[in-house]
């Protein structure tokens, strides 16, 4: 009979599906942890861009950056170039003695393809003119300074510098981004946050 033939499916026995269990739970971690160890070894943007790169005119970027009201990106070098003021007291000290500026144009170039948490892509949320973590939600205003979230500082950024009118980024010199209490800029949030908090 037809029925004489189908495969009885029988109980699973409670060691058995506690043993498959152990052994699933244990492989998934070891991949995670595979797969973390990987992410670290393969290329990143910016990786394939060595020493100083002249990236474009100055005043152009400064004003693609001020007509768009968000940041120039180089995605090749995992960068979001954004406009900072000289004639901020606070941020010239900061910041003046390794990015860019000449007169009334200053420039400077963070990494944001790395949030200083876990290393995340940080994206710009143009509502709140803020960079804002998708993954834990750390946030960091447009001069990339800590203003929330489990970050232990701001982002981090190459040096730069203008010469001869062009906006020249040192890929030689990441430096480690602002501690958590820079707030040079004092900039709130100009609207609703992209991420959840
Ligand atoms: S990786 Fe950005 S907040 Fe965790």
């Amino acid at each position: 009979m037809a029925d004489d033939n189908k495969r009885r499916l029988q109980p699973v026995e409670r060691r058995t599906f506690l043993r498959y269990g152990l052994i699933g739970s244990v492989s998934a971690g070891l991949g995670g942890f595979a797969l973390s160890a990987l992410g670290f070894l393969w290329p990143r943007p910016g990786d394939e861009l060595t020493g100083e790169v002249p990236i474009g005119p100055a005043a152009e970027i400064a004003a693609e950056i001020d007509a768009d009201r968000a940041p120039y990106r180089v995605p090749e070098g995992g960068l979001s170039i954004v406009r900072w003021d000289p004639g901020n007291a606070a941020a010239e000290r900061n910041y003046g003695p390794d990015h860019a500026f000449d007169g009334g144009v200053g420039l400077m170039a963070l990494f944001t393809q790395a949030c200083p948490h876990l290393g995340c892509a940080v994206p710009w949320c143009q509502s709140s003119q803020w960079f804002e973590c998708p993954c834990h939600g750390s946030r960091y205003n447009r001069y990339g300074e800590w203003t929330g979230g489990p970050a232990p500082r701001g982002l981090d950024r190459y040096a730069s510098f203008i010469e001869d009118g062009l906006f020249v980024v040192d890929f030689g010199n990441l430096i480690t981004g602002p501690a958590r209490t820079a707030n040079a800029l004092e900039q709130s949030p100009e609207g609703p946050s992209c991420v959840d908090a």
